[in-house]
């Protein structure tokens, strides 16, 4: 078994969740990995697993209230927070991502993660209104801007039997994320940019012709680069996806937005993935509507009428971007789309060789 992290020590914090019970497999999964893992839970957290499960599991000590005892709560939060490779919060209460996202340390855990400057990863757990709450997503979008690290949660039967996204994410899963954000990088000081999604061509302010693009992969290679270190730009177009974490994100919505902002951050130092699915026509509506349409429509919403026998339009050849990057240029990681910047057959990779 790979001992990845052999020598580290992890503060696991379980809160409040149904799926508490499922913190003491996190333990034993981190531990499988090599970690040192002292466990602590919140008062919620209790009433759903017991300290002595914990302790007995990973062999130390398990604080729950940390007035216990005073004289030693407060040395050991700090040298906790000092020795620890990284604070895992799993699974983590809409709650516990609130406070966290406050700095409010009226728990352990949390005063923990604040006195800590290593690594903060989150799990969180909860019904699917819960995450989707504006409120929790506003705290967790507070918390991504702050480099703390998430691990998504998982789509499946909720504990109100409901179906949902909410679940928290397999222990495995979990204690694998926390050794790859932990994983020393072997692309420091690589500037890699990434291009993702579809892009959207408007024909007219509320119209426009777009591709199924998910952006998945082209996100899921952002965050793998940026947690070996490299230096991530990710440009994409509009995606129903969370931004990486540690990645410069820039928001484009046409192809020819797309175009400026490469040749506006490419250098020859840089590595080029492109993955975004940008339309493979870029729309120069001929509008032939007549005259009198187009009068009414400049002074109104800008948007083309409806008419009789469909609307014409031409359709003209995306931009050769390409071609505008020098024949020489150093992109090694390549695009898996046609007519993109690179050739279709062409591998994606990351390296500095
Ligand atoms: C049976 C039960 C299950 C709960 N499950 C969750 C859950 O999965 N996720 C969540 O955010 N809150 C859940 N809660 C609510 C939290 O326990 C509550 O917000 C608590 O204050 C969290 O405290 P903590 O974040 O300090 O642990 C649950 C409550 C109960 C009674």
């Amino acid at each position: 078994m790979s001992e990845q992290l052999r020598g580290k020590l992890i503060v696991l914090g379980i809160t409040g969740s149904i799926a508490a019970y499922k913190g003491a497999e996190v333990a034993r999964r981190l531990m499988d990995l090599g970690a040192e893992v002292h466990a602590t839970l919140t008062r919620a957290g209790e009433r759903f697993i017991t300290p002595l499960t914990l302790r007995t599991l990973t062999g130390q000590s398990v604080t729950v209230d940390m007035f216990d005892d005073p004289s030693e709560w407060q040395v050991e939060h700090v040298s906790l927070a000092k020795r620890a490779a990284a604070v895992v919060v799993a699974p983590a209460t809409a709650d516990a991502i609130a406070k966290l996202a406050l700095g409010i340390a009226d728990e352990f855990i949390y005063t923990v993660a604040l006195a800590t400057r290593a690594p903060i990863i989150i799990a969180p757990a909860m019904e699917s209104n819960m995450l989707t709450h504006p409120a929790t997503q506003a705290n967790v979008k507070a918390l991504r801007d702050r480099g703390v690290h998430f691990i998504e949660p998982e789509e499946g039967r909720l504990a109100s039997a409901a179906v949902g996204v909410g679940r928290l994410a397999k222990p495995q899963d979990i204690a694998a994320a926390v050794a790859a954000i932990l994983a020393p990088g072997d692309l420091g000081g690589a500037r890699v940019i990434i291009t993702a999604g579809p892009t959207q061509e408007p024909i007219d302010p509320v119209r426009y012709i777009s591709n199924r693009s998910s952006g998945k992969m082209g996100y899921a290679l952002a965050e793998a680069a940026a947690r070996r270190s490299a230096n991530v730009t990710l440009i994409s177009g509009p995606t129903a996806l969370p931004r990486p974490d540690g990645c410069e994100f820039v928001s484009v919505q046409t192809a020819q937005q797309m175009h400026d902002e490469v040749l506006r951050r490419f250098t020859r130092t840089c590595e080029l993935v492109s993955l975004e699915f940008s339309s493979d026509f870029q729309e120069r509506i001929r509008n032939t509507l007549d005259r009198r349409y187009d009068h009414r429509h400049r002074r109104g919403s800008g948007r083309i009428p409806h008419q009789r026998g469909g609307m014409q339009y031409a359709i003209g050849p995306e931009q050769g971007r390409a071609t505008e990057l020098e024949d020489d240029t150093p992109v090694r990681a390549a695009g898996c789309r046609s007519g993109g910047y690179v050739p279709r057959e062409a591998c994606v990779c990351f390296g500095r060789g």
